[in-house]
């Protein structure tokens, strides 16, 4: 049976079989979760991307890891926030649900994704956190696990009170059927 993880920490540690990066269109690395994925994975990771050229918001795309302990990383896209009129919920939820879709097209059974969009991007971090734990939940089954790194304390405690909302909603569902 799947489980789902919420943990503090840096995300390019993780042993998983996949780790999805917050990435940009351009494909060229950047700052934040970017930057430091890119930095510990090395060349390998920027010249495979360079190949692809580019990326849609919403979309993904799949390259080796490099240096990383992980075997593959997906490279997600997703929307720069701009008051919520811009179909940025769309946009995010396409991010998490591609991601899931791609990684088990490649067998990859163990995933795991920083809170993308939330930084540089500036998506409100609850909004986000409702959205990516409800990919989170409808895929858990397929998968190992499915863990979100969260990089601060403060993001750790909003993904940890949104999952125990979600957890006890699907229980009540579970009870009434
Ligand atoms: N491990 C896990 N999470 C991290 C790490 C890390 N090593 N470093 C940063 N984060 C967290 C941030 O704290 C934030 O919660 O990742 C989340 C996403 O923030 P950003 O990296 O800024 O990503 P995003 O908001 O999606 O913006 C993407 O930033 O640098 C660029 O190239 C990137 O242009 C793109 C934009």
């Amino acid at each position: 049976m799947g489980k789902i993880i919420i943990k503090q920490g840096d995300i390019t540690w993780e042993e998983v079989d996949v780790i999805v990066n917050a990435a940009n269109s351009t494909l060229r690395g950047g700052g934040g979760v970017d930057g430091a994925i890119h930095r510990a994975a090395g060349e390998s990771v920027l010249s495979e991307c360079i190949k692809m050229d580019h990326c849609l918001t919403g979309e993904c795309v799949i390259t080796n890891a490099g240096r990383l302990k992980a075997k593959k990383i997906i490279h997600a896209v997703g929307p720069v926030w701009s008051g919520g009129t811009r179909g940025e919920a769309q946009l995010l939820k396409n991010c998490y649900r591609k991601s899931l879709e791609l990684a088990l097209a490649h067998n990859l059974k163990t995933i795991a994704f920083p809170a993308i969009s939330t930084g540089a991007y500036r998506y409100p971090i609850e909004a986000a956190t409702e959205i990516a734990l409800t990919q989170g939940f409808q895929f858990k089954e397929k998968f190992d696990c499915i863990i979100f790194v969260c990089f601060s304390r403060d993001d750790l405690a909003i993904y940890q009170s949104v999952y125990e909302r979600m957890a006890n909603d699907e229980n009540k569902t579970l009870g009434s059927g």
